[in-house]
């Protein structure tokens, strides 16, 4: 491949180096552009950028491909457990038994926190929304863990192992503490999902009784959820890295940015259109007319994905366990699955949605499994965070590791007043 050359058109050439990628799409190095032109690249919400070299998740969005380290997605979904992904996200390769049966041990043997740390939750009013919470909570971990916050190998594995092992215990403790329920301490017999949802579901009064479906189905959530490339909140933890911030405090930001509608909260708001397409009891076809026509107040969430013009194949893992989870569960709204499953089944006939590769997406299946295992919808943002946390980890260490890495500091274009001089207050 030869070198593109820009021309400016003012008689500057300038080189741009290309950079070829293993899958997917090659770029064009633009790091000499400055220099040479004394110009910059506008790309205002990254639709063309990339930001980094990784090896961690690659995506083909006009495919419908997700693979974590080059494992498909599908293949991960039905043969691994989540504390296997974490592993093969964070450090590259799939554990053997020895290792994923130490590493979850070790992890359910860390889930504990520091008994203060219990204080930390009585500061919240009582129906405070569980993300802050765990934000919060994050950044507490590394007071908590001062000594080992540096950005060496050591302190780096330390925070690695205490953010997977307490992340889930904050996640459960800020539900609890939004429902005024005791909480509950880990348990060593039982696996790093099971302990969670005991956390979250669990009273001390009694044992916990599992449902199989529920377990399984959360760990292939889990698992769908691990790693998506530079998404807005893992970019914003490679960001806040960057600066050398310490681990734990770089993951609450990842917590804060997923916490937008636009990003973890969007499974949140399909659940609300399907809702209010029963309570009003629209016809599918028709919402979709009203979507067409683009009425106030009319979307269709749940569909369509910046990187994905295909179906996001995360969707139709999660759709199967949606009827799983749904048929067994008391909780399970099945008149809301069947609204959804229509209006998926109407769009995908229909010129409007096919022709605008508006596909269903994670967050149009996710919400109604969630409900159905009986977290309420302001858990829904967490339990992405809880399934996030790998991939962000992974991602924070790779820029780490690199020893080329150096803050993230974007330009702009300036397009405010030119030059103007302050005028006195009184002839204002
Ligand atoms: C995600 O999993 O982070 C979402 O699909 C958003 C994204 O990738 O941009």
């Amino acid at each position: 491949m030869t070198t593109p050359v820009l021309n400016t058109g003012d008689g500057t050439e300038v080189e741009l180096p290309f950079v070829e990628a293993v899958n997917g799409d090659n770029g064009y190095d633009i790091s000499k552009l400055r220099a040479a032109t004394g110009n910059v690249t506008l790309d205002e919400a990254f639709g063309n950028t990339a930001s980094c070299r990784s090896e961690i998740t690659f995506i083909d969005g006009e495919e419908g491909i997700l693979r974590y380290r080059g494992y498909p997605i599908e293949q991960l979904a039905e043969q691994c457990s989540f504390v296997e992904v974490m592993w093969l996200v964070i450090y590259g390769e799939l554990p053997t038994k020895e290792q994923v049966e130490k590493f979850e041990d070790e992890l359910v043997h860390n889930m504990f926190l520091d008994e203060r740390m219990r204080d930390l939750f009585r500061c919240f009013p009582r129906q405070s929304h569980p993300m802050p919470v765990l934000s919060a909570g994050i950044c507490a971990l590394s007071t908590f863990n001062r000594n080992h916050v540096g950005l060496g190998a050591e302190d780096v594995e330390i925070a690695t192992r205490k953010l997977l092992a307490q992340v889930p215990t904050l996640a459960a403790y800020a539900y609890k503490n939004s429902k005024g329920q005791p909480f509950l301490y880990p348990k060593y017999d039982l696996s790093y999902v099971e302990n969670f949802i005991r956390l979250a579901f669990g009273t001390p009064a009694e044992g916990y009784q599992f449902d199989e479906s529920i377990t399984q189905g959360l760990n292939a959530l889990l698992v769908l959820h691990a790693d998506h490339e530079q998404n807005c909140s893992t970019s914003t933890v490679r960001m806040v890295g960057s600066s050398q911030a310490n681990l734990y405090v770089s993951v609450a930001s990842g917590v804060n940015a997923l916490s937008g509608p636009l990003h973890g909260g969007a499974n949140q708001s399909v659940l609300e259109m399907l809702a209010a397409i029963r309570d009003q009891g629209i016809d599918p076809k028709d919402y979709l007319e009203q979507v067409k026509a683009k009425k106030a107040g009319i979307k269709l969430m749940g569909f369509g994905h910046r990187v994905y013009k295909n179906f996001d194949p995360r969707a139709a893992i999660i759709k199967k366990y949606a009827d799983e989870i749904l048929s067994k569960s008391p909780n399970g709204d099945k008149e809301l699955l069947s609204i959804a499953k229509r209006l998926e089944e109407i769009a995908l006939e229909d010129e409007y949605f096919v022709s605008r590769k508006l596909y269903p997406n994670v967050d149009f299946y996710s919400g109604l499994i969630y409900e159905a295992m009986g977290f309420p919808v302001e858990m829904f943002t967490v339990l992405f965070a809880v399934g996030r946390l790998p991939g962000w980890i992974a991602q924070w260490r790779e820029h780490n590791a690199d020893p080329k890495a150096r803050i993230s500091r974007p330009r702009q274009i300036y397009v405010g007043h030119d030059k103007r001089d302050v005028v006195p207050m009184d002839q204002r």
